[in-house]
């Protein structure tokens, strides 16, 4: 709720954004990420899409969609004719929430209060950028969009539109279908998430 959400630092730049991000004890999740993950791209990027958090090789790296989940959106962009620098590429949370399990560093869903506190950044960014259609991939980025949880079956294939009138399309986190075991599900999975992905970006062009 908009209660839980106390005021921080604003910037008027995405590089001073990303400056007073690095800053953030909003939540807990800074203190054991490596480093926080801003979003990257075109400032005035007629295409904002937001993913959940960074994952492993995103925290070493500092760069989001850098790992198998963005190997998979770099497909999916090429695809598409999206060249990844005419976007803005980024997560409702911007740190990484994982799990030791020995050397392995396993993610973890953020939860309501880390993506409430998380969308002081996000907001900036979607004033900054101020995007002509947003794409949320997954339920972390619809619930930080919207404010609230809503399944991301029962918004596919609509356009929603958020208070300031931006219009959200909605669709699957790509490394839901890094985990689909299925060919022929996988497929079909993806052939969805394309279409999704080419319907945002004629929608914003
Ligand atoms: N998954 C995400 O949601 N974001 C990233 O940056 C990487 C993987």
């Amino acid at each position: 709720s908009p209660a839980t959400r106390i005021p921080g630092p604003e910037a008027g730049t995405l590089p001073g954004l990303a400056v007073a991000e690095a800053e953030c004890t909003r939540c807990p999740l800074y203190k054991s990420a490596t480093q926080v993950v801003p979003g990257e791209g075109r400032s005035r990027a007629r295409l904002m899409i937001v993913g959940e958090q960074p994952g492993d090789r995103e925290d070493l790296a500092g760069h989001p969609f850098v790992g198998p989940a963005g190997r998979l959106l770099d497909e999916a962009l090429e695809e598409t004719e999206i060249p990844r620098d005419s976007i803005f590429l980024t997560n409702a949370v911007k740190h990484f929430k994982f799990e030791r399990r020995g050397k392995r560093r396993l993610h973890k869903r953020p939860n309501v209060g880390e993506i409430e506190q998380c969308r002081w950044w996000l907001e900036q960014e979607r004033k900054l950028v101020s995007p002509v259609v947003l794409l949320a991939m997954g339920a972390t980025a619809v619930r930080a969009l919207m404010g609230r949880s809503t399944a991301v079956s029962a918004l596919r294939g609509k356009i929603c539109t958020l208070e300031d009138a931006t219009p959200l399309i909605a669709t699957i986190h790509p490394s839901y279908l890094l985990r689909i075991r299925d060919p022929e599900s996988r497929a079909k999975e993806r052939d969805g998430f394309i279409g999704d992905l080419s319907r945002a970006w004629r929608l914003a062009n």
